[in-house]
């Protein structure tokens, strides 16, 4: 659902990390959230993008996100130079693809911003009284965010800071799995894709990411069109080679919701009946994918020559 929020206050959480805490513009409570969910934020004049809740989900009257500054990032560099108290924003969701799931032993690891959504999940295992140790990777303390809130979050906080020499070697950290752990991975591409690799062994289900860039796709796949038989009613449609599903979808009239485009927040989920799919989102667990019952409209295609859809 969209709603529009007043941004309340800022403040620097590092250099180049801004906080937001957003309320109802009229005051009163907003709806629940759980550790992991995001919020879809419009900025005027930037395309939306997805910001994790970081704050206390007890908190019902006010929302935290943060926004790092990115070189030629529009939504970013708005909020940075333009975007002050007292502006409304349009925002959808809570939504949340990285639920924390219980267990007596967590291994957070987070790199730079990526610190967001874990943030609130630090204060969920404390108070469950789960064990959680958290690998915080950033160029230097001084840069990392929330370094100070972890830490009394999180008696366990192991600061890997490239530029002073103790950059995380993820493959011996994370080569063994520790018995009855989850890992709940949010940074940078590249130390997402290490932590996946070095945990590719773990038991399915154990390791959870949180993508907020799509992950690269090998060069040279040329994708060819299918037909999208359409259940419910009763409709059979053409995705042309260079055409989403989405886009197809709604040029056949469907009202598909999407947020981002880009396979990274869930908003176009569809119920697959079908047919094999082609996953292309950064949201999907292995098991998520193989159970082929959902796809994300915007980014995933059919690996046959048709997928049958509930629509
Ligand atoms: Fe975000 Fe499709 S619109 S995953």
């Amino acid at each position: 659902m969209r709603r529009t929020l007043r941004l309340r206050r800022m403040g620097w959480e590092a250099p180049g990390v801004l906080s937001l805490e957003l309320v109802a513009p009229e005051g009163g409570e907003l709806p629940a959230w759980e550790p992991g969910a995001h919020l879809d934020l419009h900025v005027p004049g930037a395309p939306v993008r997805q910001y994790s809740l970081c704050g206390d989900p007890a908190d019902r009257r006010s929302w935290r996100v943060a926004v790092r500054e990115v070189a030629g990032g529009r939504a970013s560099g708005l909020v940075h130079k333009a975007v002050r108290p007292g502006a409304l924003l349009e925002a959808e969701g809570p939504r949340n693809n990285f639920h924390l799931l219980p267990a007596p032993s967590y291994l957070f690891v987070a790199g730079g911003i990526g610190i967001t959504p874990i943030l609130p999940m630090l204060r969920a295992a404390r108070d469950a009284g789960a064990q959680a140790t958290l690998l915080f990777c950033v160029r230097s303390a001084a840069e990392a965010p929330f370094l100070d809130e972890a830490r009394a979050l999180c008696p366990d906080v192991v600061v890997h800071a490239s530029a002073e020499g103790t950059r995380l070697d993820v493959a011996a950290r994370l080569g063994t799995p520790p018995p009855d752990t989850l890992v709940y991975c949010c940074g940078p591409q590249r130390l997402m894709e290490a932590v996946e690799a070095a945990t590719a062994g773990w038991p399915e289900g154990s390791v959870r990411f949180e993508w907020f860039a799509p992950r690269a796709r090998p060069d040279g796949e040329a994708d060819g069109g299918f037909e999208l038989a359409l259940a419910r009613s009763g409709r059979s449609i053409q995705v042309a080679p260079a055409q989403s599903v989405l886009a197809a979808l709604r040029g056949a009239g469907f009202d598909i919701p999407s947020s981002c485009e880009q396979g990274v927040c869930g908003t176009c989920e569809c119920r697959v009946i079908e047919g094999e799919v082609d996953h292309r989102d950064s949201i999907l667990s292995a098991s998520e994918r193989a159970a082929n019952d959902v796809m994300m409209a915007c980014v995933s295609r059919a690996k046959g020559a048709r997928l049958v859809l509930d629509l």
